[in-house]
């Protein structure tokens, strides 16, 4: 079987994140599972680079759009490597391949009369790359919930694409195809969209050169979605490649919701024009939001490196997180503690420690060779069974492209092994000599369990198969997924190895905000505050010194620490929104700071020495990952840096142009 999958192709004007990373990974892993069952599996994924925002980006960074896109698609391309997605092609929508087919398709619409030339007079939004009636804009700008940027108003010649043809066919179709998009929410979205009436779509633009240009008149370039949604057959050699001939229809595009419209109207549409087959698929998955419900993007500061990530907890773990959490028809929460969670919890607990302990036990009670098992019990009469039930549901749920229950279900096996191994008790069997062939079988059992954990994972986490088969003492390729339900693959006498843990468990406070900072009481915290310094001095003599120029006593400096104990302090530039004093103390202040797109209260023991108004707008040091702790009543989240000696104290300033959540290492 054939299985031709593809994601959409990215806007290289930023460098991809965590977010844009998920549809991706996604595709990846589906991939992968088609390419274990055994299927022909074409896999395509690129960028898109013909865009009106890439030439905005582009001139802000003072640069030629095209030496701009090229180092964009290189951070792409990094990041798809460091996430082991194994795409077949990647297509990059400047490449001449791509242009021509785009120029063809557009001269065979317009000679056959779906393209024809009139002028636009509407608006158009940049961020979304769409074009909007004036009575659809919300407060007259952009209507996608998602942006709501402000809209440019345009009036040009431009070709038109004639959709409304097209519009009851389309909807046949769609009533005639029920998994065509999917999951169905999509698809009562998009029928209510179309049912509500298509308009003839703008093709062309004349105010800029970027892209490709419509070869018979070449003032126009082409609409930068009617170039990129041809990606999917020109990557393929449309007409007459070998890869179309042989890949199309695409089994699945797969994509976030914000972008279904474009591939459940005017794709099959461009399809149905020139007479193509439709793919058979288009899923739309939700989006990564993170904690408090917005977007992840660089405008808002919240956009953590993804490299940094995945040389933290490895691309496995990154994988893992992104696929478990992302539940059919809703969005999902991104957040680095939620990573380390899952990670501490699914893997390292319930996976790692399945596997660390059996092969410990093989390693003490059989020198670490897998012994022949005995005969079976209804315990691993169970497990069997319950092998064929998981590997049923899997293949049911990745069928219907549910990667997260998938996940569900694998782990359902992971956590009746690790039951198995507490109502075997093996260490128990290992003291009774009668008991040597009931401890065999279920060591053995064990081995079997970690080759079948290791099947059903391995479309999700591409790294943990060889790691396995290595403990295991098996070769890679007998990694095969009709044998999920089949068990005495392994042979006995096979050495494997005790190995380290497959997912150390990571200590939350190293990296986060919730670091386990021990509880404070509110006069310590009061005092830290303003610096220990400060409160010292107050008994201090140096001023009686004899020397005109007396030495302060200075505070002893404290044990040496490593740069990793230095590295969770979480340290950030945070803006000051308000400033007052707290009600009945002369100390403290209730500071109101933005940081990373986020404000919070923080409570400073700094009101002796300024006025409100003084801090207010000013930028200043931000302890961002103290646990919170209330002052008076308030709940302080974080603390301020400030320099103190003696009645001295000045809160730490930062006076370069840097925004708050900026990192102070
Ligand atoms: N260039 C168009 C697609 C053309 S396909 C013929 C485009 N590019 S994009 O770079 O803006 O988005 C690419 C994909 O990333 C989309 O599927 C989009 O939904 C997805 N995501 C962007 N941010 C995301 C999250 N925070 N979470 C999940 N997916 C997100 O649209």
């Amino acid at each position: 079987m054939k299985y031709y999958i593809t994601t959409p192709i990215f806007y290289p004007n930023s460098s991809p994140h965590i977010g844009t990373a998920y549809t991706t990974v996604a595709a990846d892993a589906l991939a992968r599972y088609h390419r274990l069952l055994g299927d022909k599996v074409h896999f395509l994924t690129g960028t898109d680079e013909n865009a009106q925002k890439i030439v905005r980006t582009a001139e802000e960074h003072g640069t030629d759009p095209k030496i701009y896109v090229d180092g964009v698609v290189e951070r792409f391309k990094e990041l798809w490597a460091a996430l082991d997605i194994s795409n077949d092609d990647f297509i990059r929508t400047t490449e001449e391949r791509h242009q021509k087919v785009v120029q063809q398709i557009f001269t065979k619409l317009y000679e056959q009369g779906d393209i024809y030339k009139s002028e636009y007079a509407g608006w158009y939004c940049t961020p979304c790359e769409t074009f909007w009636l004036e009575n659809k804009l919300i407060e007259g700008k952009c209507p996608n919930g998602d942006c709501c940027r402000d809209v440019e108003l345009l009036k040009e010649e431009s070709y038109f694409f004639r959709l409304s043809k097209y519009q009851d066919t389309l909807l046949q179709y769609i009533a005639e195809h029920p998994d065509f998009i999917q999951p169905s929410s999509r698809r009562n979205e998009m029928l209510r969209f179309i049912e509500g009436g298509l308009e003839d779509l703008c093709v062309s633009r004349t105010t800029f050169q970027w892209g490709i240009k419509v070869p018979f008149d070449p003032k126009h370039v082409v609409y930068v979605w009617l170039d990129a949604l041809i990606n999917y057959i020109s990557a393929l050699g449309y007409p007459d490649g070998e890869n179309y001939q042989r890949y199309w229809p695409a089994d699945v595009h797969i994509m976030g919701k914000d972008i279904v419209r474009f591939h459940a109207v005017i794709w099959p549409i461009i399809l149905l024009a020139l007479d193509i087959p439709l793919p058979k698929v288009i899923y739309g998955h939700g989006w990564y939001l993170t904690k408090e419900g917005g977007k992840i993007s660089k405008s808002r500061g919240n956009v953590q490196d993804s490299f940094e990530l995945i040389q933290r907890y490895g691309s496995d773990a990154i994988r893992y997180f992104l696929l478990r959490e992302m539940q059919v028809g809703s969005d999902g929460t991104y957040s680095e503690d939620n990573v380390v969670e899952r990670l501490n919890s699914d893997l390292a607990n319930d996976f790692g420690n399945f596997v660390s302990r059996s092969l410990a036990m093989v390693v003490k009670y059989r020198e670490g060779i897998i012994p022949r098992p005995g005969q079976d019990g209804k315990l691993e009469q169970e497990l069997k069974e319950l092998s064929q039930e998981i590997k049923n549901s899997v293949e049911k749920r990745l069928g219907v492209f549910d990667l997260a229950s998938a996940l569900e279900e694998i782990w359902r096996f992971v956590a009746r092994c690790n039951k198995y191994v507490d109502e075997t008790a093996p260490w128990s069997l290992a003291k009774h000599e009668d008991q040597r062939e009931r401890l065999d079988t279920v060591l053995y059992t064990f081995m079997e369990c970690i080759r079948i954990m290791a099947i059903l994972t391995a479309p999700f986490m591409p790294g943990l198969p060889s790691r396995i088969c290595r403990l295991l003492g098996l070769d890679e390729g007998l990694i095969r997924w009709e044998e999920t339900d089949q068990w005495g693959i392994l042979e006995p006498g096979t050495r494997v190895e005790k190995g380290e843990p497959l997912f150390p468990r990571i200590d939350i406070s190293q990296y986060l905000n919730v670091g386990e900072t021990k509880r404070v009481d509110e006069d310590q915290t009061m005092d830290q505050n303003i610096n220990q310094t400060q409160v010292q001095t107050e008994t201090n003599e140096f001023t009686l010194s004899p020397e005109p120029t007396p030495t302060p006593e200075f505070e002893p400096i404290k044990e040496e620490i490593s740069i990793d104990e230095f590295a969770k302090l979480d340290l950030r530039v945070a803006k000051v929104l308000s400033a007052e004093r707290v009600a009945k103390t002369d100390k403290l202040m209730k500071l109101e700071v933005e940081v990373a797109g986020v404000v919070r209260t923080v409570v400073s023991g700094i009101a002796k020495h300024y006025a409100p108004e003084d801090l207010v707008n000013k930028y200043v040091v931000l302890v961002a990952n103290l646990k919170p702790t209330k002052l008076r009543g308030i709940t302080s989240q974080g603390m301020i840096l400030a320099a103190s000696q003696g009645e001295v104290l000045e809160v730490l300033i930062v006076n370069k142009d840097l925004p708050g959540g900026a990192r102070v290492k």
